[in-house]
């Protein structure tokens, strides 16, 4: 495995190297990011993953600065996975001049788009550079993080890039826990009440099979993700991939959850396809 800091280098190595997967990361790998590594060595004949811990995703007070990082670990974990390439740029590297970025038009205005105002511009921003450097075959994103995968299709669409987004399942700890770099932030008693949260999708999800009124659900869902010491973010459901309103015509339903701990915002989500 080669590790790469500049745009030049990276660029040389890649041309003519066949099919290209890549798998975009802020570190601190764990097993769903792993997951979407296996993915991309199953079908390219190179693999490049990146980490960067994107500055402009983060609000003012959002955890920038104490954003999990372990750097030799992660290098061991790209080296088993069988990444080729690890790109590791720079602030200056990804933002040479910072005169453009990369607005989101709608589809920001609920779940975390919500709450994090600013946050999808700096994703799209950031994916945008890094899928322009890489110019990759396929591009590899997790369904834990749903609202995101959907503008990264959309801005795709919109923009005609030329590569294919892969949408790739949520890894779980065994009691259910979405897999998630900011797990290590919580306290044992807060880990203790998070899988409480994908019992809570599991039981709306059983109610949807029954054919309860989304609503009725979602208030449901609220109702079982009142742990102690911690406050609902938002439980809602909106349309997928359009992350508009559910409709009688919505196919597929993203009921997405996010709960805020003392010492971290945990997501999770159910994507549910209509009988
Ligand atoms: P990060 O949170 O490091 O996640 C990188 C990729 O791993 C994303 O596509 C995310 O959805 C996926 N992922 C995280 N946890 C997962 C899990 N439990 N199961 C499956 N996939 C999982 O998402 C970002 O970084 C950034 O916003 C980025 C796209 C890199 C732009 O900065």
């Amino acid at each position: 495995m080669k590790i790469i800091q500049d745009v030049q280098t990276l660029r040389e190595r890649l041309a003519g190297a066949g099919s290209i997967g890549f798998v975009p990361t802020m570190g601190f790998l764990h097993e769903g990011h792993a997951s979407l590594l296996k993915q991309a060595r199953q079908e390219n004949d190179v693999v490049v993953l990146s980490i960067f811990v994107n500055p402009t995703q983060f609000g003012p007070n959002e955890d920038l600065d104490r954003y999990p990082r372990d750097a030799e670990r992660d290098q061991k974990i790209a080296e088993a996975e069988g990444v080729d390439y690890l790109f590791y740029p720079t602030n200056e590297t990804m933002y040479p001049l910072d005169m453009a970025r990369v607005t989101v038009r709608s589809g920001d205005d609920v779940l975390c788009g919500a709450s994090r105002p600013g946050h999808f511009d700096g994703v799209l921003t950031v994916v945008s550079k890094l899928l322009n450097v890489v110019r990759p075959t396929r591009a590899y994103f997790g369904l834990k993080d749903a609202q995101q995968l959907a503008l990264i299709e959309a801005y795709v669409a919109d923009y005609f890039v030329p590569v294919e987004i892969v949408r790739c399942p949520i890894i779980r700890e065994a009691d259910g826990l979405a897999k998630s770099s900011r797990n290590v932030y919580l306290s044992e008693t807060e880990r203790a009440q998070a899988p409480g949260i994908q019992q809570a999708l599991q039981q709306a999800k059983q109610a949807l099979d029954q054919g309860v009124p989304v609503e009725t659900v979602l208030d449901r869902t609220r109702e079982a993700l009142q742990f102690e010491g911690t406050t609902i973010d938002y439980v809602e459901a909106v349309d997928y991939p359009s992350l508009r309103p559910v409709t009688e015509q919505t196919t597929t339903i993203l009921l997405a959850v996010a709960v805020q701990f003392a010492s971290a915002r945990l997501i999770d989500n159910l994507l549910y396809t209509r009988g």
